[in-house]
């Protein structure tokens, strides 16, 4: 079965072309870095408009990448949401028109159901029940997965996601939108112990949740007082704030993993691609004794290739979307069976 898969819920354009849920025949994203940087964070009506803009472009590359015409697809997999409902909504009608035209099916998948699904197109994939950390711009959750279709929250941030917390602290000592890449590699050169940063949810009651507002306010309150660090002292203090992050990232994970008995975790989502989270995961896995899943770091951030394996697994069921099927900023998880 030919997917089309496609993505537009926030500031990147994408298709791609999977067979069967897991060979990948292409892999299109267009982001809009470019655009939101100014800003210094995703503006959503520039995003929809450069969605607009992008969309054909991008499904056009993608089927000559694959080497495919729309004849040969068999389905299409569109995200739903959550997201910004104007971007959203670009590759939704896209994807509902192509379907309608072309007399073929079509799925709506939720944008972390596509994260959690981005390892299924490796080798390497998890086996079911598995643990899940989902570490993104907008989301940052410890999830219970039974399977494709069953998903349970187990904990999830209060305030601020991780990947929130990496781009505002890049935006506050200068280095740009996104930041995270930017912090990650800054980092290497930096003495993650030079600056005392806070752990927060370390209680009981909220052994699966997290918050990196306290964290990103700290870093803000050191930029205060001993003004926006350069050279040396700037990788010291990006060091410091990504070792903290990361520290409590992993540290509830592997807690999580333990009390739910689960042998096998995964993360995913565009901090997924942080270096020192994936190597602090790989460590704490070797000691605790779970195995590891990991996508590579172009598919933890957002893709459509994630999508149209997410969309797979839909359609196996049987599902099949109407014509009324709309955009939502709040979808809930495929969640347990009634
Ligand atoms: O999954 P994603 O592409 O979009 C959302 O669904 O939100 O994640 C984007 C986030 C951004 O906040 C970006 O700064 C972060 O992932 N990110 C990273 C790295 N690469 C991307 N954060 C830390 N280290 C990285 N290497
Ligand atoms: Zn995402």
């Amino acid at each position: 079965m030919l997917i089309l898969g496609l993505e537009s819920s926030c500031d990147e354009t994408a298709a791609a072309v999977v067979k069967n849920g897991r060979r990948i025949l292409s892999d299109i994203v267009a982001s809009q870095f470019e655009i939101h940087a100014p800003y210094g964070g995703v503006v959503p009506e520039l995003a929809s408009r450069a969605h607009v803009v992008h969309i054909v472009p991008i499904l056009s590359a993608a089927l000559e990448s694959a080497g495919v015409t729309l004849d040969e697809i068999d389905g299409v997999a569109v995200t739903q949401g959550p997201g910004l409902v104007g971007a959203l909504l670009v590759a939704l009608q896209v994807g509902k028109a192509i379907a309608y035209a072309r007399d073929i099916p079509l799925v709506g998948v939720h944008h972390l159901e596509g994260h959690l699904n981005a390892v299924y197109l490796e080798d390497d994939a998890p086996p079911f029940p598995h643990l899940a950390l989902v570490v993104s711009g907008g989301h940052t959750s410890l999830l219970r997965v039974n399977d494709h279709s069953e998903v349970i929250e187990l904990g999830a941030t209060r305030d601020d996601a991780a990947g929130e917390a990496f781009d505002k602290v890049a935006k506050l000592v200068g280095l740009g939108y996104p930041g995270g890449v930017a912090i990650d590699r800054l980092a290497r050169e930096g003495n993650p112990e030079a600056v005392p940063l806070p752990r927060a949810m370390t209680a009981k009651h909220t052994a699966d949740d997290f918050s990196f507002s306290g964290l990103k306010t700290a870093v803000l309150n050191h930029v205060r007082k001993h003004g926006v660090p350069e050279g040396r002292s700037l990788a010291d203090l990006c060091a410091s704030f990504q070792a903290t992050a990361v520290e409590v990232l992993v540290r509830k994970t592997r807690k999580a993993a333990r009390r739910q008995r689960l042998h096998h975790v995964q993360i995913c989502g565009g901090v997924a691609a942080n270096s020192l989270l994936r190597s602090e995961m790989r460590r704490a896995g070797e000691e605790d004794g779970f195995d590891l899943y990991v996508p590579p770091p172009k598919r933890c951030t957002d893709n459509a290739a994630m999508i149209a394996a997410a969309g797979y697994y839909r359609f196996e069921r049987g599902e099949r979307a109407g014509w009324d099927l709309n955009a939502s900023a709040s979808l809930p998880l495929p969640g347990p069976k009634a």
